[in-house]
């Protein structure tokens, strides 16, 4: 296949490295991992979520990547040139794309929120958990504030996305991962030195088998693709600025490394800290909103470790949203042939629109509702439980069943360059096992179960 003389190209090996894992790396990692394996027993479900990742997750990053980087297009644009009738994937991802900004945007407002009022001081103006939670649950319905900061949110990543691919995404995303990881460090340190926190390091990394049921895995299954941003082309669209001699293996294996070792930093900052406050690791995704800052109130310099803290999510939650954003910018510049310029803005006002209908909806417009939910949670649900499934499905069979062989072998191959002594491996785990473990998932969702 060509690759197009006019589009950009990521610089080293590093940034495609650190591109994809700053699309991995977000509220996936720190706010909902930390939640979803304390409401699922801990130690057991981090054995299966790291099981899901290496033999499903994996696999399916490489897929991606290969449909991106041989093609050099956009997600709709690449799986139609690879096979007209598979274009709905690539608008299965622009669409999931989309829909994921509508509350992904809301919720990083809440994170940018929490940080300025970390540093302002107001947050340690409270102290005990019901405090904060009465106060998350004020600033949520709060008609002007949350959209506001949802706004900001949605304005710092139209600024990061409109600089380009080389200067906005690229360079920011080498100054805020390894900030992000230094913050973690520090944060988990911290947690370690805490009384009673071994409790929390018992409860996160003793497996407790008797604890797992079959939803325990399909969670897990979810977790691990929301997380490694797979299914929906973000993969797909960062791959296709890599270049020639990028090494997909390698760099899948990176970025599954670095995302991996995020969720589990956030463990370590997480629960020790909650067992050493007194509180139920299955306290569901408000753990981090309203059991945290109650946390940070009884340490010492309390506005230093919130506003840290708070910084470290807006950091993760900001490489992630561009990721996203990326995957309809650039299919509205490709495909409609507008300037990079105009499709950036015309994906940043269409997805602050949606984010401020998602805001709202948790609180004066909560009347509307879509499937007995408000807009806020029919998006969540129709993201991870449908389209991300069912993108991550079509995935596999498609890389797996269809794409031409000798187009896989020479992207994975780098034209013969490179060795790949699991090959057969990964395409048995690309044909068989990831589909059918797919497609359990989603008959789950389903209730079938
Ligand atoms: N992976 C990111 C997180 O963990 C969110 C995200 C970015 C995502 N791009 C995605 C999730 C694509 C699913 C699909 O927060």
């Amino acid at each position: 296949m060509k690759h197009s003389q006019h589009r950009a190209t990521l610089g080293g090996k590093l940034s495609a490295v650190l591109v994809a894992a700053g699309s991995s790396v977000g509220l996936g990692n720190i706010w909902r991992f930390p939640y979803v394996a304390g409401d699922n027993g801990g130690g057991a479900f981090l054995v299966i979520y790291i099981l899901c990742v290496l033999l499903l997750g994996l696999p399916l990053m490489v897929a991606e990547f290969s449909v991106g980087r041989a093609t050099h297009r956009n997600a709709v644009g690449a799986y139609r040139a690879l096979d007209r009738r598979w274009s709905f994937l690539g608008y299965n991802g622009v669409v999931a794309a989309f829909l994921i900004l509508g509350f992904y945007f809301v919720v990083s407002g809440w994170t940018a929120e929490y940080m300025v009022h970390s540093l302002t001081g107001e947050l340690a103006r409270y102290s005990t958990a019901e405090e904060y939670k009465s106060i998350f649950d004020n600033f949520i319905r709060n008609p002007w504030r949350p959209v506001l900061y949802t706004s900001l949110f949605v304005l710092a990543t139209h600024f990061v996305i409109a600089l380009g691919v080389q200067k906005g995404i690229e360079r920011s995303a080498k100054v805020l991962m390894p900030l992000l990881f230094v913050i973690l460090i520090a944060l988990s340190i911290h947690s370690l030195l805490m009384p009673h926190g071994g409790d929390g390091l018992r409860f996160f990394f003793r497996p407790d088998f008797s604890k797992v049921t079959p939803s325990t895995v399909l969670v897990a299954l979810g977790q691990a693709f929301f997380s490694l941003s797979i299914g929906i082309g973000t993969m797909v669209t960062y791959a296709s600025y890599f270049k020639p001699d990028t090494n997909l293996r390698h760099t899948a294996l990176n970025v599954t490394i670095l995302d991996t070792l995020v969720a589990v930093l956030a463990g370590v900052v997480i629960f020790p800290a909650v067992f050493s406050v007194g509180i139920a690791p299955e306290s569901g995704p408000s753990l981090v909103f309203i059991t945290l800052p109650s946390i940070f109130n009884g340490m010492p310099w309390s506005m230093v470790w919130s506003s840290v803290f708070f910084l470290l999510l807006v950091v993760a939650a900001l490489t992630s949203t561009i990721s996203l954003h990326e995957v309809i910018t650039a299919y509205v510049h490709e495909e409609w042939h507008l300037s990079r310029r105009a499709a950036a803005w015309a994906t940043t006002a269409a997805t602050a629109v949606l984010a401020a209908a998602a805001s709202l909806s948790l609180g004066v417009l909560g009347r509307w509702t879509v499937a007995g939910m408000n807009l806020f949670d029919s998006l969540d649900y129709l993201t991870a439980n449908i389209l991300l499934p069912a993108g991550g499905f079509f995935t596999c069979v498609f890389v797996g069943w269809r794409l031409d062989r000798r187009i896989l072998r020479a992207q994975i191959t780098n034209d013969g360059t490179l060795r790949f002594r699991i090959y057969g491996l990964f395409i048995f785990l690309l044909r068989y096992v990831c589909p059918a473990v797919l497609l359990l998932i989603f008959l789950d969702n389903l209730g079938v179960f």
